[in-house]
């Protein structure tokens, strides 16, 4: 895992925006697995300002969702779907059927969430994961295979409670459907995102902690080519991240 670390939050978001405009002129028609929560906000507002300006573009490219709460309504104001288009996907140029959300609401959930798997090939070119302060990543609670599919999950109590911050209080969902470990370590670039003095312990572990279920955001540390982005209060006085195995 690589590591890049930057003072503040701005310049933090400044980089990792460049990044991604980078990685999208490269590859226009780039397939991207996206998250929700806070931690990538700052970020889709610059990259949403970069299109604004015609520094880059989305019409060629695929978001694909990282995960979704379910049983509660679509338009909940912390349904990923509903995060992910008021931080990012009604600002920028997105064609409409190049945006894939996950349907947490058909009769069969195991079959919608199959169907979601079925078409996250071929691999994503660029998956941007936060990470929880149990270590999750997307839905992917401690206990997560290493070759889990996308599948319906139940959340942590932690993610249950954490998840009040996007509902308002309104709901609080107790299961979602995740992007599995195993398309998110097919991708070919992982992105990981931390902010906040929140996540130091969090980063912690995954400094000192072997690779395996009960941090799943350890599985990264045996992904090719991914970066860990994080600030300095994330990530208080250290240059580099030891692979622990
Ligand atoms: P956050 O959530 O970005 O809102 O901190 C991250 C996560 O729980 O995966």
């Amino acid at each position: 895992m690589m590591i890049a670390r930057f003072p503040t939050i701005d310049e933090w978001a400044d980089h990792v925006a460049d990044q991604f405009v980078a990685l999208l002129n490269a590859k226009p028609n780039a397939r991207l697995c996206l998250p929700t929560g806070n931690t990538p906000l700052p970020v889709y507002e610059r990259v949403a300002a970069a299109v604004r300006d015609r520094r880059v573009s989305f019409c060629e490219a695929e978001v694909f969702l990282l995960d979704e709460f379910g049983g509660v309504p679509a338009d909940a104001a912390g349904r990923c779907d509903v995060m992910l288009r008021r931080g990012l996907i009604d600002h920028v140029d997105l064609p409409e059927d190049r945006y894939h959300r996950i349907d947490t609401h058909a009769g069969d959930v195991d079959a919608s969430a199959r169907a979601y798997d079925a078409r996250l090939h071929p691999a994503f070119d660029l998956t941007i994961l936060g990470i929880g302060a149990n270590g999750h990543i997307g839905m992917n609670e401690p206990g997560a295979p290493v070759d889990s599919p996308t599948r319906r999950v139940d959340l942590a109590q932690e993610t249950m409670d954490g998840a009040e911050r996007y509902f308002g209080g309104t709901h609080r969902p107790t299961w979602g459907i995740t992007v599995g470990v195993k398309p998110l370590l097919a991708s070919r670039e992982v992105w990981l995102l931390a902010t906040g003095v929140s996540k130091a312990p969090v980063l912690q572990r995954l400094a000192t902690e072997p690779v395996g279920p009960p941090l799943p955001a350890s599985y990264l540390h045996v992904h090719p080519n991914c970066t860990l982005f994080a600030d300095a209060a994330a990530l208080p006085g250290r240059a580099t991240l030891e692979v622990a195995t």
